[in-house]
């Protein structure tokens, strides 16, 4: 498989970028984002690109590719509706509208989170924004699209939060979050079971383009 990754410098990107790096099924993975990602790999291209909204640019750049695990997203803490929707809905519907107008035979794999709201009308802002970003994902003409919606995950492996309030939540819980990892497969995965289930349901498929944290940890 050749791999397109959006936010390969979050917790959720560097997880699945090291799954990527460590899989024999991944021929290449494509990292496109604003920041470096800091790696080095034999496998490991990186486009930096300076807007996020219009890809047109480097299109050329975005043929020839199996999968796209679309990794970066926004805490809407401090956020109003208008900016959180542009930071979530627009980035994301941009960089899918392209790939799925250059790559037809393309799995796309997108994280949102549980709870997300499919209805669109639910009282939670943030929930609401990733459903309508979820339903219209769906809507595009990929080979497939897969919503990825996990409770809390558990950095492994070095993977850091960008998001400072978030990474210290996970620095003092780690006992918590492993105890709850074992016993609550429901509201816990971790970086590195969500890298491993993006793959296999971009080589393997699945039987609904929506799986919680329960669907992710059996895979
Ligand atoms: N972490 C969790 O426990 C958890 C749980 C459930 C769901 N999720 C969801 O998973 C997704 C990723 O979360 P995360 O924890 O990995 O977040 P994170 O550590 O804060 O990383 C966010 C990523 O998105 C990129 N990004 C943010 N704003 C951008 C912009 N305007 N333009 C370009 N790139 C931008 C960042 O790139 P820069 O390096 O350039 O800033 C970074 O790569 C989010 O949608 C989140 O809601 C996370």
């Amino acid at each position: 498989m050749k791999v397109v990754l959006f936010g390969a410098t979050g917790m959720v990107g560097q997880g699945c970028l090291r799954e990527c790096l460590r899989d024999a099924d991944v021929e290449s993975v494509l990292v496109v984002g604003r920041n470096r990602c800091g790696q080095r790999h034999a496998k490991l291209r990186e486009i930096l690109h300076g807007d996020f909204f219009d890809f047109t640019k480097i299109e050329s750049e975005l043929t020839g590719y199996d999968a796209c695990f679309f990794c970066l997203g926004v805490s809407s803490v401090g956020m109003d509706e208008a900016r959180y929707r542009h930071l979530t809905y627009d980035i994301t519907l941009a960089a899918a509208t392209t790939l799925s107008k250059l790559n037809p035979g393309m799995v796309f794999v997108y994280v949102t989170g549980r709870g997300t709201d499919s209805t669109e009308r639910g009282p939670l802002m943030w929930a609401r924004v990733k459903g309508t970003t979820e339903n219209d994902l769906l809507k595009l003409p990929f080979k497939a699209a897969y919503m990825f919606r996990p409770a809390g995950i558990q950095p492994l492996h070095g993977v850091k939060s960008k998001t400072a309030w978030v990474q210290a939540i996970y620095v003092v819980g780690v006992p918590l979050l492993s105890l709850l990892n074992r016993v609550a497969p429901a509201y816990m995965t971790t970086s590195e079971q969500v890298g491993r289930a993006m793959i296999h349901v971009a080589r393997n498929g699945f039987p609904k383009p929506v799986l919680e944290s329960e669907d992710i940890n059996r895979l």
